[in-house]
C-alpha cells in the first residue's frame, strides 16, 4: 500500500474527526485518486455517497475512481468573458445539477430502475410506523434554546420497561395527578439524575419525559454554562432557570452534570464552587413556588464525580440507571437507523439478539458499517446491491461494545463506594451479567 502524503494524512485525520463532512471527504477522495490510490478513493466516495446519496460530485468521483468510462465532465455553464458587475437586484443564477443524461460514466438512474422492480421487502415482519423524532422547533428569542413540546414520547423509547416504570412511579404519575401534588406539596420537588454508560439513551429519555409532560425542553450541556470569565457561569445558570420559568411547563435538562460537580476540581477552581452554589439556589427556588412547572433532569456518565450537595433531598435526589438497551430497545434503535437505507430481508429480531451489550451509539455504528460494506461491494462490482443480514451481522461482530470501560470503572465504585445504596441497581445488573 503506498505511503500517504502528509496532506492526505492530515485530511484523513480531519475526516475521522468530522465523518459526515461530505465536501471534506470528497476532497480527500480526489487527492487519493490523483495519487493513483483508486481503491481508497472508491472507499471514501462510497462513504460520501452514504451521507449524501445522489450527490453529483460524489457520484462523479466514484465513477472516475472505479475507472468507468469517462464522458466530458458536466460542463460548467460558460460564463461570459467579461464578468458582469454584481447587481444586487439580480441574484446569480443557481448552479443547476447536470441533467441525468449528461452525467458521465455509471448510469445510476438505470441502476436504480433496474433494482426498482426486484426490491424485496425491507424487514421480514411488518413495518412499524416511522418513529417521530423530538420536536425541534426553535424557541422564542431566548438566550438558551427551548424546544417546544415535541412529538417524542416514552412510547417511542423502545423496550427499557424498568426505566419507564420507574420514571412513571417516581416522576410522571405524581406530576400528572394534581391532587397528589397538592397533597404532598413541596415534597414532590426535586429532580432526577439519569446515569449510566455513554450512548445508552439518557438524553433521548429526558427528551421523551418532556414530551410526556407536554413540557418544553431546555437542554444545556453544563460545560456550555461554564464560562472562563468569573461570574458569568453563575449568571448563565440563573438565566437558564429564568428562561425555564418563563417557558413553564418546562423540563430543564442539565447534561454532563459532572462537568460542574467534579469533586477533584473543587479545590482547584473556586469559580466552580460558586456555580454549584448558584445551581443549588436555583434548585431550591428563591421564593416558594418560583419553580412551579419547572422540572429538572440531569445526566452524567460519572455519577461518582457529582457533587454531593447536588444530591441532597429536594435537589437531584433521585437517580435512575440507564443501562445498555435491551432487545426490544435494540430493535427500535436498529429500525430507526436503517429507516432510510436500502435494505432487504432484515430480520430485526435476529439482529437484536446478535447485538446484546451494544449501546445505542454502537448500534448506529453497526448500521453505518454495514452500509459501507454493501456500498463498497457495489462499487467494486459495478452493480448496486442492497444491505442485507450478512452485512449487518458481519459489522456487528466487529464492533466492540463501547460501554466496557465504563462498566470496569463502575464496578469498582459499586463495590467500594455504594454510599446510601445509591448503586444498588447497578450492583444487581452487574451480578446478573456476571460482571461482579
Ligand atoms: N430505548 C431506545 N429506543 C430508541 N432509541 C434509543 C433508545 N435508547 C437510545 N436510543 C438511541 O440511541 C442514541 C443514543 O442515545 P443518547 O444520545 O440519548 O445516549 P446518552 O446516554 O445520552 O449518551 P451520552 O452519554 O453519550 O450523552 C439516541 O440518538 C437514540 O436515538
Ligand atoms: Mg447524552
Amino acid at each position: 500500500m503506498p505511503e500517504d502524503s502528509p496532506l492526505i494524512q492530515s485530511l484523513r485525520t480531519a475526516v475521522a474527526a468530522a465523518p459526515a463532512d461530505v465536501p471534506l471527504r470528497l476532497h480527500l477522495a480526489e487527492l487519493l485518486l490523483n495519487e493513483g490510490q483508486s481503491e481508497a478513493a472508491v472507499a471514501e466516495a462510497a462513504v460520501a455517497l452514504q451521507h449524501a446519496p445522489g450527490d453529483a460530485q460524489a457520484r462523479q468521483l466514484m465513477t472516475r475512481a472505479m475507472g468507468l468510462p469517462q464522458q466530458p465532465a458536466p460542463a460548467a455553464p460558460e460564463t461570459p468573458a467579461a464578468p458582469e458587475a454584481p447587481s444586487a437586484s439580480q441574484p446569480a443564477p443557481a448552479q443547476r445539477p447536470a441533467p441525468p443524461a449528461q452525467r458521465p460514466g455509471f448510469d445510476w438512474e438505470a441502476a436504480e430502475e433496474q433494482i426498482g422492480d426486484v426490491v424485496p421487502p425491507r424487514f421480514v415482519e411488518a413495518e412499524a410506523p416511522v418513529r417521530a423524532d423530538g420536536g425541534d422547533d426553535p424557541g422564542d428569542a431566548e438566550a438558551w434554546d427551548v424546544e417546544r413540546p415535541g412529538g417524542l414520547r416514552l412510547a417511542d423509547v423502545g423496550g427499557m420497561h424498568e426505566v419507564k416504570d420507574r420514571l412513571e412511579a417516581a416522576f410522571l404519575a405524581p406530576l400528572r395527578n394534581p391532587e397528589l401534588q397538592k397533597l404532598y406539596g413541596k415534597s414532590l420537588r426535586g429532580g432526577l439524575l439519569l446515569y449510566g454508560p455513554p450512548g445508552c439513551g439518557k438524553t433521548f429519555i429526558a427528551r421523551a419525559v418532556a414530551g410526556e409532560l407536554g413540557a418544553s425542553f431546555l437542554s444545556v450541556s453544563v460545560s456550555d454554562v461554564l464560562d472562563m470569565w468569573t461570574g458569568n457561569s453563575e449568571r448563565n445558570m440563573h438565566e437558564i432557570f429564568q428562561t425555564a420559568r418563563r417557558q413553564a411547563p418546562c423540563v430543564v435538562f442539565l447534561d454532563e452534570l459532572d462537568a460542574l460537580g467534579a469533586k477533584r476540581s473543587r479545590t482547584l477552581h473556586g469559580g466552580m464552587r460558586n456555580t454549584v452554589n448558584q445551581l443549588l439556589t436555583e434548585l431550591d427556588g428563591i421564593d416558594a413556588g418560583a419553580n412551579d412547572g419547572v422540572f429538572v433532569l440531569a445526566a452524567t456518565n460519572v455519577p461518582w464525580d457529582v457533587d454531593n450537595a447536588l444530591r441532597r433531598p429536594g435537589r437531584l435526589d433521585r437517580t435512575l440507571l440507564v443501562l445498555p438497551p435491551d432487545a426490544p430497545a435494540r430493535e427500535a434503535i436498529l429500525r430507526y437507523h436503517l429507516r432510510d437505507r436500502p435494505i432487504e430481508n432484515v430480520d430485526l429480531g435476529k439482529l437484536a439478539k446478535a447485538t446484546d451489550g451494544l449501546s445505542g451509539a454502537d448500534l448506529a455504528h453497526v448500521c453505518e458499517a454495514a452500509a459501507e460494506r454493501a456500498l463498497l461491494d457495489s462499487a467494486r462490482s459495478g452493480t448496486v446491491r442492497m444491505i442485507g443480514m450478512k452485512d449487518l451481522l458481519g459489522a456487528a461482530k466487529e464492533v466492540v461494545p463501547s460501554t466496557e470501560p465504563w462498566f470496569a470503572a463502575a464496578r469498582n465504585v459499586a463495590m467500594f463506594a455504594n454510599e446510601g445504596g445509591m448503586y444498588d441497581d447497578l450492583i444487581a445488573y452487574l451480578k446478573k451479567r456476571r460482571k461482579l
